[in-house]
């Protein structure tokens, strides 16, 4: 069905994040992005805010030190009678694991490539997070006022390093000083880039026979050449294509200059899907959630502590996957624990507001005191499970030491806490008082040990642990006894209680998989499978 058609207020949703290597420019696109949409009157305000964000959160001061967002969020507006999400994802390459459980609530991503440098690392191994869920996803191409590596070159390179059909939906006129302006190579019009007024492109559009008034002649001639063979070469639009997440549509501009971003605005709106159907296990009798589907459902895709230092409110982001939410709402969670949503909150650029009602492809803010937890699914009756936000197996292990051992009580409330908010695992060994943390990258380390001591007061130090791996152990509950009985001192509970094998080494693990064949030794544990 095509979005918009039905007049459904959950067709109207748009869900998107943007992924790109650093540098490439995610910020102020995404400035430029909500001043085009007239969210903000000033592009500039998303800088101030996260600035605003870093001094008023003062507990993370890597954050500031570092000069990078450590906490992802979202930003909800408005375009054409639409409503826009947009999910912010953490640029750190730490970040995977944060990276992976915003991009579950995505319907769709804005991959942003600076021109002069292709795909680079990072985009790389987004990528591969996107394909793990198919998500489709748009192209652009930005800083093409600068010098830029040829079309041609930047599409072959989406092509071979990231295995994706490209199809130019524009073809930019030249760039750097020479820069033009881009052929929509749909509607055959002209958008030339006028660098002085500094105002959105759209609304500036020529017949493309127009254009070689507008440009000097070798760029005209340049320009000619590029949209003749993007039309012989390059494959056409394949909807479809696109939303199985095989082909990307590829637009071209300058985020700085304001280039290019009303038309990236209506590429969301026009081809980019709105709320899919969630494959979820629902209790009493598997099955799918649509987002059109009568009962209200959504699942916890984050949790975040601090947002307002005065209190120690956690705030839990709810994707909604399918009803109409409304305010002050009943809601229970898989576990049955049930509560009543009063102030839930939707954030826009420069506000947070009390949402009265909201729909599928919609995020809201649930305030809590730790009843929600990542991975959580919410619905009127309790009955519906979402499967596949996994914990990933940490690649770093670190025994907490606490300097004064009285205060075991408190560390393990701190470590459970920041466990559940997803920013590190924790886990405890069966023998022994220890407690084990476990973070994906060295930066979350780092941002744990911050908030153990300015949140709650404690000295502790993370040292090395006597574990270098940690994988989940599945099998029948005999095996899984028998296997625990031998390798005592290397069995650990997660927070959800689940059994652990804490191994030396990566062939200890090999070692155990030959040994036991009837277990398994998982690097992600789906929590909800
Ligand atoms: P990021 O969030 O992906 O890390 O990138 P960000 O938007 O912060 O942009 C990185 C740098 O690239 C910034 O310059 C920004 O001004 C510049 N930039 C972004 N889009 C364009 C564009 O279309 N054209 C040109 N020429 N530059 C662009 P900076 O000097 O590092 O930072 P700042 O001093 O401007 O804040």
């Amino acid at each position: 069905m095509s979005a918009t058609s039905s007049g459904e207020e959950w067709a109207k949703r748009r869900t998107y994040a943007i992924i790109s290597h650093p540098d490439a420019g995610k910020t102020t696109l995404t400035e430029n992005l909500l001043f085009a949409a007239g969210s903000i009157r000033m592009a500039g305000q998303v800088r101030a805010r996260g600035e605003n964000r870093r001094t008023r959160s003062d507990w993370m001061k890597i954050e500031q030190d570092r000069g990078i967002s450590v906490s992802a969020s979202v930003m909800t507006y408005e375009h054409r009678g639409l409503t826009f999400n947009l999910l912010d994802t953490p640029g750190h390459e730490d970040f995977s694991e944060d990276t992976y459980r915003t991009l579950t609530a995505a319907d769709s991503a804005i991959m942003v490539l600076d021109a002069a440098r292709g795909v680079e690392p990072r985009t790389l191994k987004l990528v591969e997070v996107c394909r793990l869920r198919d998500i489709p996803i748009l192209t652009f191409i930005n800083k093409l006022d600068r010098e830029a590596l040829a079309p041609e070159e930047l599409l072959d390179d989406i092509q071979d390093k990231l295995a994706l059909d490209t199809a130019p939906m524009q073809w930019p006129a030249a760039s750097g000083k020479r820069f033009g302006g881009v052929m929509d190579l749909q509607t055959n019009e002209f958008i030339p880039f006028r660098p002085d007024e500094g105002e959105m492109s759209s609304g500036q559009r020529v017949p493309a026979d127009q254009a070689g008034k507008l440009l000097s002649p070798d760029v005209y001639a340049e320009l000619q050449e590029g949209t003749e063979m993007a039309r012989e070469l390059c494959p056409e639009f394949n909807p479809q294509s696109y939303r199985e997440g095989h082909m990307t549509p590829v637009y071209f501009g300058s985020a700085l200059r304001r280039f290019g971003i009303v038309e990236l605005l209506d590429a969301l709106a026009d081809i980019a899907p709105g709320p899919q159907t969630e494959k979820a296990v629902i209790r009493k009798a598997p099955g799918e959630v649509t987002p059109g589907g009568k009962e209200v459902s959504g699942f916890v895709f984050k949790v975040q502590a601090n947002m307002d230092p005065n209190h120690r409110d956690r705030v839990a982001f709810l994707r909604l996957a399918s009803g109409k939410f409304k305010r002050g709402m009943k809601l229970k969670t898989d576990k049955g624990k049930a509560l009543t949503v009063s102030s839930p909150i939707m954030f826009f650029a420069q506000d947070r507001e009390i949402a009265d009602e909201a729909f599928a492809g919609d995020v809201i803010g649930i305030p809590n005191h730790g009843l929600l937890r990542v991975g959580d699914s919410l619905s009127e009756s309790g009955e519906i499970l979402f499967a596949g936000i996994p914990n990933f197996a940490p690649e770093i292990l670190r025994r907490a030491r606490l300097a004064d051992p009285l205060k075991a009580k408190h560390l393990k409330k701190a470590l459970e806490s920041l466990a559940e908010e997803g920013v590190t695992q924790l886990f405890r060994p069966v023998i022994g008082g220890d407690f084990i943390v476990g973070a994906v990258g060295q930066l979350q380390i780092e941002v744990m040990a911050e908030r153990v001591a300015v949140e709650y007061g404690l000295d502790v130090t993370f040292e090395a642990a006597p574990y270098e791996l940690a994988r989940w152990i599945s099998g029948s509950d005999g095996d899984i006894e028998k296997f625990a009985d031998r390798h005592k001192s290397a069995i650990a509970e997660d927070i959800d209680g689940d059994p652990v094998f804490l191994a030396k080494s990566a062939w200890e693990v090999s070692y155990s998989e030959e040994k036991w064949p009837d277990l398994k030794f998982l690097r992600a544990k789906e929590r909800n499978s």
